[in-house]
């Protein structure tokens, strides 16, 4: 455990740093147990965990943040909840009820309280529900038993770029999910298969890749693991929910932000990535929890290159941060209801 009085919270990244508390609840016998924190430590686990072989294991990813006044908020964690289930339920393991799901959540960051960045150094507490089967399984199927784990770490931005631009690379190489596989689930198996794909692009220069679509190579899906936004004909795409992407809590509020908020026209549709390269799409940014909006600077494909508004965040983009940001911070009114105070 890292002493809180040791962290520079002014210079964090996207690294794993260790707090005090994790939750720790069992499912044996059909049912879960009552769940209790404990000091952030090893598990034990056995050769033969269905995890380990086989990959059933689903996690969340949501963030405490430290407002002004010293409250701490979370944003819309009952979706975290639902969508914690939904992965449950594709990789058969067993539900958890999301009340309880949520009070865990609240118990674990008031345990690690002390680890929450302070206001003004913009970083959160990242929090990482995990749920995985670790009951021995020799041929492909669920395993009987399965731990939750609820731990967390302190954060500043995912890319280090933070507010700045990226540059993406538009990957015609790799794919990340097909259909009717589990793309849209947020299970372990999808994001060892991408580490590869991310770490070809770093030694190209490029923040992250941009994934399209596996059967036609032609349409966006996503950033690694954030969704794409783009301004296209002054109105906001973003790719449809075809089961192949991963379908963001933040994307969702982006949506609804843009239009009530900014009066924007939002669509849902199939982006071709050609698209991109035409004059009409004047911003693009990606989204999601670690990611929050973190504007686009450019995007290549085989050597062909298109530059964002000279590489500096969009107009639209900005105002959406700006928006985004203040209601999780509680600067601006929550009318939506989207803040839970811990
Ligand atoms: C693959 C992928 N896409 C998108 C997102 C963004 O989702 P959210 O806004 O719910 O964090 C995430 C992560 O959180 C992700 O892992």
């Amino acid at each position: 455990m890292v002493n809180p009085k040791d962290i520079d919270f002014y210079s964090l990244g996207f690294n794993f740093v260790e707090t005090k508390t994790m939750f720790v609840s069992d499912f044996k016998d059909g049912k879960w147990d009552e769940g209790k924190l404990v000091p952030f430590g090893n598990i034990e686990i056995s050769p033969a965990a269905c995890v380990l072989n086989y990959g059933q294991g689903i996690f969340e990813g949501m963030k405490a943040l430290r407002a002004k006044s010293g409250e701490i908020t979370l944003f819309k964690p009952n979706e975290n909840g639902k969508r914690f289930n939904q992965s449950a339920k594709r990789m058969l393991m067993p539900k958890y009820d999301i009340d309880k799901f949520i009070e865990a959540i609240k118990n674990v960051v008031k345990a690690n309280e002390d680890y929450i960045p302070p206001y003004d150094s913009g970083g959160a507490l990242y929090i990482r529900p995990m749920l995985f089967g670790n009951g021995p399984m020799l041929g492909v199927a669920s395993a009987k038993e399965f731990k939750l784990i609820i731990f967390t770490a302190p954060v500043g931005p995912y890319f280090p770029e933070g507010f700045n631009g990226i540059d993406l690379e538009i990957s015609k190489k790799y794919t990340r999910a097909a259909p009717g596989g589990t793309g849209s689930t947020k299970t372990i198996c999808n994001y060892a298969g991408t580490m590869l794909p991310a770490k070809e692009a770093k030694s190209r220069g490029f923040a992250q890749i941009l994934y399209l679509d596996a059967v036609n190579l032609e349409f966006i899906e996503e950033v690694g693991a954030a969704n794409f936004f783009g301004l296209i004909n002054g109105k906001l795409a973003t790719p449809r929910k075809t089961g192949t992407i991963l379908e963001g809590i933040t994307r969702e509020s982006i949506l609804e932000l843009a239009l009530k908020k900014l009066g924007i026209e939002v669509e849902e549709r199939d982006i071709s990535y050609k698209e991109l390269f035409d004059e009409s799409c004047t911003e693009a940014f990606c989204s999601g929890t670690a990611a929050v909006i973190t504007p686009i600077a450019s995007v290549s494909l085989e050597g062909k290159e298109k530059i964002f508004n000279n590489k500096a965040p969009g107009e639209i983009t900005t105002k959406l941060y700006e928006i985004l940001t203040g209601i999780q911070r509680l600067e601006i009114e929550d009318e939506f209801g989207w803040i839970v105070k811990v």
